[in-house]
C-alpha cells in the first residue's frame, strides 16, 4: 500500500466514525450535562458542590441568549447560599484539555487534539466533555457553537453588522476560518460534514479556551461584570479551583468575568463590549464598557454604562472607569458624528434585521445597535452637563491596581478572544 492510499484509507475510517457518532449525538447537548458532572466527580480531586444547580429546562433560558456566553444555553445557579471563598467546583487536571506541553495555549494543536479525541468516540478519556462540545451538529446556525461568535454568523448577519459599524466603529473584522488559521489541521479533506466539524471545533477552541485551557463545566459559567460577578478561578498543579469571590445568595446565577477577572490584567479597558460581541457573539449585560474613540491607541477612551436603581426604576448611568479620562473636544466631535450616522441607519437596520433568518443574530445585532447609540448619547449628555462632575471620583483608581501590567499576555488570558485587541 502506498503512503497516499494508506492516508486516504485512514481518512475514510475516520469519517465513518465521525458520521456514526454524529447520529448518536444529534440531540440537545444539555442532555449530556449529567454525564459530564458524573465524570468530573469520578476523577481524583474532582468536585462539584451540591449547592449549585444546572437547570435542564433549556426552553426557559433561551430568551436570554442575547446576553449569554454559553451558546448551549446551559447556566449555573446557586441552589443554596454560598459563602465567600467557598469552592464551588474543582476540575482535576485529567479533565482539562490543553495542559500537555505540545498543546498548551496553542490553538491549532489544541484543535487537532480535540478532533482526535472526537474520533476516538467513547474510547476518548474526555468523552463526556467532547460529547457535550461537539454533540450537536445543527443546520440552521441558530444554536450551539455557531452562534457563539460572529465568525460563525450568516453572511447576511455579518454584512448587516458591517454596515452598522461602518469603517470607524468596532469591531473591525469578523471572519475567522479554521482553514486559514489552522491549515494543517483543517485543509486535509473534502467532506463537507468533516469540514463543518473542524470549523465548529475550531470555534469551540477559540471561544471557550481560558488561560490556554479548555475547562469543562467552568466554561458553562456565564459572563457578567460589576456586582453580578461572583466566581473566579485559580489554577493549581492538580486542577482548577472555581470559588466564590463574594457571598452568593440562593437563586443567584453564577457569573464569572471574561475581562475583569483576577488574571485578566489590563483586559478591563482593552477587551470591552465590542470585543465580546465580535469574539463571543453576544452583547454583554450591564455593566458594559465601550471604547468610544477610534480604538486605535493604547489608551483608548472607555465609557462604562451600568444600571442603577432609582425611585422610577432602572436608570442608565455613565462612568469613566479609566483614570476618569473623558473625551476631548475633538473626540466629542467624532462621537457626535458617529452617533448621527448610527441614527440615520435606523430604517436600514429595521429592514436588514427583518431579513435575517437567525433569531439570535437579529436580537444581538439590534441590541448592539441600540447599545452603541445609548452609550454615545450618554457621553454627549454628560459633556453637555459640562465638567461639573469632574470632581467625582472614578469608580476605579488605576493606581491601586498593581496587577495591571501594560504588557499582559493577550494570547493566553481570555476565553473569547483572538487578535482583536488593539
Ligand atoms: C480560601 O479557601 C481555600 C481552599 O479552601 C483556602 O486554602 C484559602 O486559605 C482560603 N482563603 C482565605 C483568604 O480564606
Ligand atoms: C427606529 O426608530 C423608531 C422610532 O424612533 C424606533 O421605534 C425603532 O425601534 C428604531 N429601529 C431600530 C432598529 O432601532
Amino acid at each position: 500500500m502506498t503512503i497516499v492510499s494508506f492516508v486516504l484509507f485512514l481518512g475514510l475510517v475516520r469519517q465513518g466514525n465521525a458520521q456514526q457518532q454524529q447520529q448518536q449525538q444529534n440531540h440537545d447537548p444539555s442532555e449530556n450535562v449529567p454525564g459530564l458532572l458524573e465524570w468530573i466527580q469520578s476523577l481524583p480531586n474532582g468536585f462539584v458542590s451540591n449547592k449549585i444547580t444546572i437547570p435542564q429546562d433549556t426552553t426557559t433560558t433561551t430568551s436570554s441568549s442575547v446576553h449569554s456566553l454559553s451558546a448551549s444555553n446551559v447556566f449555573l445557579f446557586a441552589q443554596t447560599d454560598i459563602t465567600k471563598n467557598e469552592t464551588v467546583m474543582y476540575i482535576p487536571t485529567q479533565a482539562l484539555i490543553g495542559q500537555e506541553k505540545e498543546v498548551a495555549g496553542r490553538n491549532c494543536p489544541m484543535l487537532r487534539m480535540i478532533l482526535e479525541e472526537y474520533d476516538k468516540g467513547t474510547e476518548s478519556k474526555y468523552y463526556p466533555y467532547i460529547r457535550f462540545l461537539l454533540g450537536r451538529q445543527n443546520v440552521d446556525g441558530d444554536d450551539g457553537i455557531r452562534k457563539a461568535t460572529t465568525a460563525a454568523w450568516s453572511t447576511k448577519g455579518q454584512a448587516l453588522l458591517k454596515t452598522m459599524v461602518g469603517r470607524e466603529l468596532l469591531p473591525y473584522k469578523f471572519l475567522r476560518l479554521c482553514t486559514s488559521k489552522c491549515p494543517t489541521v483543517c485543509s486535509d479533506n473534502k467532506d463537507p460534514k468533516r469540514q463543518q466539524l473542524q470549523q465548529d471545533a475550531y470555534l469551540i477552541v477559540m471561544s471557550r479556551k481560558k488561560s490556554g485551557l479548555m475547562i469543562p463545566l467552568f466554561d458553562f459559567i456565564n459572563h457578567r461584570n460589576g456586582k453580578w460577578q461572583n466566581v473566579d478561578m485559580e489554577i493549581h498543579t492538580d486542577g482548577v479551583r472555581v470559588y466564590a469571590i463574594r457571598d452568593i445568595l440562593a437563586g443567584e446565577q453564577l457569573y464569572r468575568s471574561l475581562t475583569e477577572c483576577i488574571n485578566c490584567g489590563n483586559y478591563k479597558y482593552k477587551y470591552v463590549t465590542q470585543h465580546v460581541l465580535q469574539d463571543c457573539g453576544f452583547v454583554e449585560a450591564y455593566p458594559r464598557r465601550w471604547v468610544v474613540d477610534r480604538g486605535n491607541t493604547k489608551e483608548s477612551l472607555v465609557a462604562e454604562i451600568t444600571v442603577d436603581k432609582d425611585d422610577n426604576g432602572e436608570e442608565r448611568v455613565l462612568r469613566w472607569p479609566r483614570d476618569n479620562r473623558r473625551p476631548t473636544m475633538e473626540e466629542l466631535d467624532w462621537i457626535q458624528t458617529q452617533l448621527s450616522l448610527l441614527r440615520q441607519l435606523n430604517s436600514t437596520m429595521e429592514s436588514g434585521l427583518v431579513d435575517l433568518k437567525s433569531q439570535h443574530e437579529r436580537s444581538v445585532i439590534e441590541e448592539y445597535y441600540l447599545g452603541y447609540m445609548e452609550a454615545m448619547e450618554l457621553v454627549m449628555m454628560d459633556s453637555e452637563h459640562g465638567h461639573k462632575q469632574s470632581h467625582e471620583m472614578s469608580i476605579e483608581d488605576a493606581a491601586t491596581d498593581p496587577n495591571d501590567p501594560d504588557t499582559d499576555s493577550l494570547d493566553t488570558n481570555n476565553v473569547c478572544q483572538e487578535t482583536s485587541v488593539k
